[in-house]
């Protein structure tokens, strides 16, 4: 009988507290629409108790998907257990997820509780929980760093009232791979009702070690993992879903073990994630980075061209990155940008499709050969953008040697338009001062940074940047064949994502 690993992604709650991270309804609906197709077992659509905004996004999930379970965070008291229970209520396979922490440090200073209050908060938890669905998660916060036996304590007291899973995290990343199989191994032998419920476990990578504890852990019999996309999340991030994925795939002989991942939809999902978190993938990460399949070296070149096997242990088109990409130009038919948009997994409608189409047909007039890079890129901006507050509508920059740089601009700010014109030191500079005036914000431009999506000379440029407001965070990114403009629809994305922000604040009481 196959020994499956349910694979339980968090991209949308722990990865959406990523510095600068956050998501607007929209893009997280496209997004659990895609981990749903990439298979993932249960998707964490967020944490209801912090904000508005995030119970109506758990909601909107938990209503369109199908297959997959809808899991939201609560922590142990009845009002959090309340507002998981109105956002998921809706869902095919809803799963209540709660929490308390179970470390004598987190007990005595932040909970102020005792060990036995702190069973007690579980089990009433759980209870309460239960009263709504039979699918509920109870998660030991700190767990590496709480005393063993407690553990098995809390562990059996939650699967007693009707946990069906059981986590421990890592949450402060402190955990070795040998400390922590050993700690998972003692763990399920000795709370007496393990077999009742399935045991999982969630790392965080402050050490770089989170992908290694969750492999460890797996092998001493965890069988749910709590992963991101890229490995976002808090501070150093999460196990990343897709370096767990692979090292159970391409190692079946040292873990025999399945997950329900369909690995070709691994690279879209990343690149998804990225273009709608603003955050960049750094090129040597493992799986999903630019370099992951890049040789460089002369002898290795040889050995791949001889056999791809003696360097390379995975093949690119398993995770879906294909190295025969279909190269598209401006004679292209709508048909062909249909199906190819298909097998890059993005399924749109007639409306959108027109949408994606005529950006593409002018995207063919500036570059020769559009490629996959380019139509995501069309796609994330054209979709998941459509209903922003700020958008660009004209852009026209006078800069060089001799004349004082200016910007002349024309937004769409709620669907009316405005023009301004503004100067700056440099062609970006005054850009980002026009638009600043026009939309009456005063962010601080934290980072800027661009690079090409792809190469030639004729790429579209990728500016990614970080703005803050009022204390709050955002990250932008656009991307354009013309730099200028690509800093524009940065600078803009990221205006509208502090907006959204500023629409949707997280309560105090509710900061993890
Ligand atoms: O890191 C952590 O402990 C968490 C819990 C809420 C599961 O994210
Ligand atoms: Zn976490």
């Amino acid at each position: 009988m196959e020994d499956r690993v349910y694979i339980f992604d968090t991209t949308l709650r722990d990865g959406e507290q990523s510095p600068g991270a956050s998501m607007n309804t929209g893009e997280k609906l496209r997004l659990a629409v895609q981990l749903e197709k990439l298979g993932v077992d249960v998707l964490e659509a967020g944490f209801p108790a912090a904000s508005e905004g995030d119970l109506d996004a758990v909601s909107k999930i938990a209503s369109k998907l199908k297959k997959t379970e809808v899991a939201a965070l609560a922590r142990t008291s009845k009002e959090d257990i309340d507002l998981a229970w109105q956002a998921i209520r809706h869902a095919a396979k809803p799963r209540i997820h709660t929490f308390i922490a179970t470390s004598d440090i987190h007990m005595k200073y932040k909970l102020k509780l005792t060990p036995a209050e702190v069973i007690k908060k579980t089990v009433e938890a759980v209870k309460y929980a239960k009263s709504f669905t039979d699918n509920v998660e109870f998660s030991a916060e700190d767990g590496s760093r709480s005393d063993r036996d407690f553990l098995c304590k809390v562990f059996e007291a939650a699967i007693e009232t009707g946990a069906t899973t059981v986590n421990l995290p890592d949450t402060v990343g402190y955990a070795i791979p040998a400390e922590f199989l050993d700690l998972v191994k003692y763990v399920i032998s000795h709370t007496p009702n393990s077999d009742r419920a399935i045991f999982s476990i969630h790392c965080h990578n402050d050490l770089g070690l989170a992908t290694a504890n969750t492999i460890s852990a797996i092998h001493a019999g965890a069988r749910q993992a709590e992963v991101t996309i890229n490995g976002i999340g808090e501070r150093a991030g999460n196990t990343s879903l897709e370096e767990v994925v692979m090292a159970l795939h391409t190692r079946p002989n040292f873990m025999p073990v399945t997950t329900g991942i369909n690995t070709n939809l691994i690279y879209p999902t990343s690149r998804l994630v990225s273009m709608i978190t603003g955050i960049i993938v750094q090129p040597n990460k493992a799986i999903v980075g630019a370099n992951a399949f890049a040789h460089e070296a002369g002898i290795h070149q040889d050995g791949v061209l001889k056999n791809p096997m003696t360097y390379e242990i995975m093949k690119p088109e398993t995770i879906g990155l294909s190295t025969n990409k279909l190269i598209l130009g401006k004679h292209s038919g709508r048909h062909a940008l249909r199906s190819h948009l298909k097998e890059m997994g993005y399924d749109l409608s007639d409306e959108e499709l027109n949408l994606v189409f005529k950006k593409f047909k002018e995207l063919a007039d500036k570059k020769k050969h559009v490629v996959d890079e380019d139509l995501e890129v069309i796609v994330t901006e054209g979709i998941l953008r459509t209903k922003d507050i700020f958008q660009l509508e004209y852009l026209h920059v006078t800069s060089g040697t001799t004349v004082l740089p200016m910007a002349s601009v024309k937004l769409s700010i709620n669907g009316r338009s405005v023009r301004g014109a503004g100067y700056g030191n440099g062609p970006i500079d005054s850009a980002f001062n026009s638009i600043a005036k026009l939309t009456g914000t005063q962010s601080e431009l934290l980072r800027f940074s661009v690079s090409a999506l792809t190469g030639g000379t004729d790429a579209q440029g990728e500016v990614t940047v970080r703005l803050r407001e009022n204390g709050l965070v955002a990250l932008g990114k656009g991307a354009d064949p013309d730099i200028i403009t690509a800093s524009a629809k940065a600078y803009i994305n990221g205006l509208n994502r502090l907006e959204y922000l500023k629409t949707h604040p997280v309560k105090e009481s509710a900061v993890l």
